[in-house]
């Protein structure tokens, strides 16, 4: 190559990269008529600062997204509406367990006035999600194909269970959400009054190629760029060095930006970003629990047809289908390597339970609830968009995650969550076919695990032997693939933030469970499955069995002591979906080791750094 053709090609290169090739900004071809009933704002008196990940300490923000994974989608009009839409829900439940995480997956197979993975518009998303129920990412988890490229609207695409050895299927009972009130805002001051009365709202904006390639700082077009091409949320407004700037919320993953957000200098309509805004108010359906209740029709629906498979599920042998009886060991060493000893622990100087005597531990502790404040990474479900027996990739990541948000104080950006699916990818304890909790904390430990907008869940096994970095973290660009076409050859590997351990060990019995919890925040533990505790809808639960057989992995968050029967109960999180159990949770009996929870329970310390291992040589 000569030196003119290596200068094209890096051009070129760049070129390519573009995430925003097609407009995924697309005006809807419909009319949209806003649902206005409330009286307009009154203004008033503004502060000069207002994030909503920091509004006296309290975080109101929802999950960061990369809405170009697992392949490419434009879908950034529904991530941006499903976003402030699901940080309003936050602000109207006070922050308080669960967060909510509004499914966009939802909008891009069901708002047929726009285009899925091809574009659509955040106003046309409001307006579906007021005459449509929606629902929660543990009912449909984001595929990035809409029903443009692959993945139609149906009663299965709303919400979804799966279960190994038979065909997927819509759950009985599942939450659901709609907007209530949504409208149109334009202008730096009519911007701010809404931000700061009600919350973020979406954006239409132009993406210049310095927007693409902005790593921090308050940015600021000098092309004159006001071609909307894309969608975003603004979430707040501040000023710094006398700069005015809006910040926005991308949807581009956490390693893009400053964690995935940019500021964007305020008041001159830089990049259009005052021109076309979108706002809408959330309805209440949680406080008296509103759920749908499946039809017949709805199950029978022929559209679910082609959605049921649930394949590659694993095959198991008929030694371990007998063993776990009912197909379901997810979990599949009785013992972890950390508590069986085969796997040296990295232990801290002194172990909590050394300094806390359990008996002057409050009567009720749950991270849900620590300060008024709700520590816990987001709700999974595993078993979706197929069976995956991840368990033990599930309550681990889960409670080190939580464990990050205790670290920081629940100031950053967003919650944090780590993926699971690179766990899987890397082969770091198991497999969709089951595994060990013990290896999630070693790759924790050796490499560590990236959030989870470096890899979309898509609950299945990596066919590579070995882990690349794109299995770790990756990005894709445009066109959206169309169906039967994986998009993976627009993938590429990305850099990331990583999220270590440095410490990890294990414990068992509910002293040191208590004493652990306490100090560090949420642990994973082993559980026997059983069929009364899949049924499980609510209370505290008890069955105690005298050769219990570990098959699962869940995190224990908490614990409490019910006064009218003096019983202490555990509070535990499962990955099963917020359908499930009581929003995906569940309380059990303390001290009798029921399902063997008190068993076989790991943990690790969060660190932001590489640890050093520990040396054990003699010295001679
Ligand atoms: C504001 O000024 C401080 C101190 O000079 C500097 O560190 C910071 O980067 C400036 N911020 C912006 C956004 O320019
Ligand atoms: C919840 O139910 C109570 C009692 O039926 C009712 O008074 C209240 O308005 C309901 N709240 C919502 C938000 O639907
Ligand atoms: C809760 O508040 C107390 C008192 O301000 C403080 O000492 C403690 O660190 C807080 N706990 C957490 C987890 O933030």
């Amino acid at each position: 190559m000569n030196r003119i053709s290596i200068v094209v090609a890096l051009l070129l290169g760049i070129a390519m990269a573009h995430r925003v090739d097609q407009p995924c900004r697309r005006k809807s071809t419909k009319p949209i008529h806003p649902v206005l009933k409330s009286a307009p704002l009154q203004d008033q008196a503004l502060p000069d600062n207002w994030i909503w990940n920091n509004v006296n300490g309290v975080n109101y923000l929802t999950n960061l997204k990369n809405q170009h994974i697992p392949q490419y989608c434009g879908s950034c009009w529904a991530q941006s509406a499903t976003s402030a839409f699901s940080d309003r829900i936050k602000i109207a439940r006070k922050a308080q367990w669960p967060d909510i995480n509004i499914a966009p997956q939802v909008v891009i197979s069901c708002s047929m006035n726009d285009d899925g993975c091809h574009g659509g518009e955040a106003l046309s998303a409001f307006e579906f999600m007021h005459n449509n129920e929606v629902t929660d990412e543990t009912c449909s988890i984001y595929q990035a194909r809409g029903h443009d490229n692959g993945i139609e609207c149906a009663p299965i695409t709303m919400c979804k269970n799966c279960q190994p050895g038979s065909d997927c299927f819509v759950p009985d009972q599942y939450y659901t959400y709609r907007v209530d009130e949504f409208g149109q805002v334009s202008g730096e001051q009519a911007m701010m009054q809404e931000i700061y009365q009600r919350g973020p709202i979406a954006c239409g904006i132009a993406v210049p190629d310095s927007l693409e390639a902005y790593t921090g700082g308050i940015y600021k077009d000098t092309t004159g760029d006001t071609d909307i091409v894309h969608d975003i949320s603004v979430v707040g407004f501040g000023v710094e060095n006398g700069t005015k700037y809006w910040v926005v919320r991308n949807s581009w993953g956490t390693h893009w930006g400053e964690s995935g957000f940019v500021r964007v200098i305020r008041g001159e309509n830089n990049i259009a970003i005052e021109t076309d805004c979108a706002w809408a108010t959330p309805l209440d359906t949680w406080s008296n629990k509103t759920m749908h209740h499946t039809t017949d029709a709805e199950k029978k629906d022929p559209k679910n047809a082609k959605y049921v498979k649930n394949g590659p599920y694993p095959e198991r042998t008929a030694d371990e289908v007998f063993l776990a009886k009912d197909h379901k060991t997810c979990k599949r060493v009785p013992q972890s390597a950390i508590i069986k000893g085969t796997l040296s622990e990295q232990k801290p100087a002194v172990m909590p339970w050394d300094e806390l005597n359990a008996n002057t531990l409050p009567a009720n502790w749950d991270w849900r609830n620590v300060n008024n404040t709700n520590f816990l990474s987001w709700n999974k479900n595993q078993h979706i968009p197929i069976y995956c027996g991840s368990c033990w990739a599930q309550g681990t990541t889960s409670s080190l995650a939580d464990r990050f948000n205790i670290l920081l104080k629940d100031h950053n950006p967003t919650p944090i969550d780590l993926s699971a699916q690179t766990i899987i990818n890397c082969q770091a304890g198991g497999s969709c076919n089951g595994g060990d909790p013990s290896g999630v904390y070693e790759y924790a430990f050796e490499t560590g695990i990236p959030d989870v907008s470096c890899e979309q869940y898509v609950a299945k096994n990596s066919q590579k032997d070995t882990c690349g970095p794109m299995d770790i973290c990756k990005d894709c660009r445009g066109p959206p693939p169309a169906e039967g076409d994986d998009g993976q050859q627009n993938c590429w590997a990305v850099d990331y933030k990583k999220y270590y351990v440095s410490n990890y060990y294990g414990l068992s019995g509910a002293d040191k469970m208590k004493a652990e919890i306490f100090k560090n925040g949420p642990i994973s533990c082993g559980l026997m499955v059983t069929d009364g505790f899949e049924a499980y809808k609510g209370g505290i639960y008890s069955e105690k069995s005298f050769w219990p057989m570990i098959n699962h992995e869940i995190a224990v968050v908490g614990w409490g002591l019910d006064e009218a029967t003096k019983t202490e109960y555990w509070i535990g999180r499962n990955s099963w979906g917020t359908y499930w159990g009581d929003f995906g949770f569940f309380k059990i009996e303390m001290h009798k080791d029921n399902l063997a929870i008190e068993t076989d329970c790991t943990a690790g310390i969060p660190s932001f750094t590489k640890p050093q291992k520990q040396h054990f040589e003699l010295i001679q």
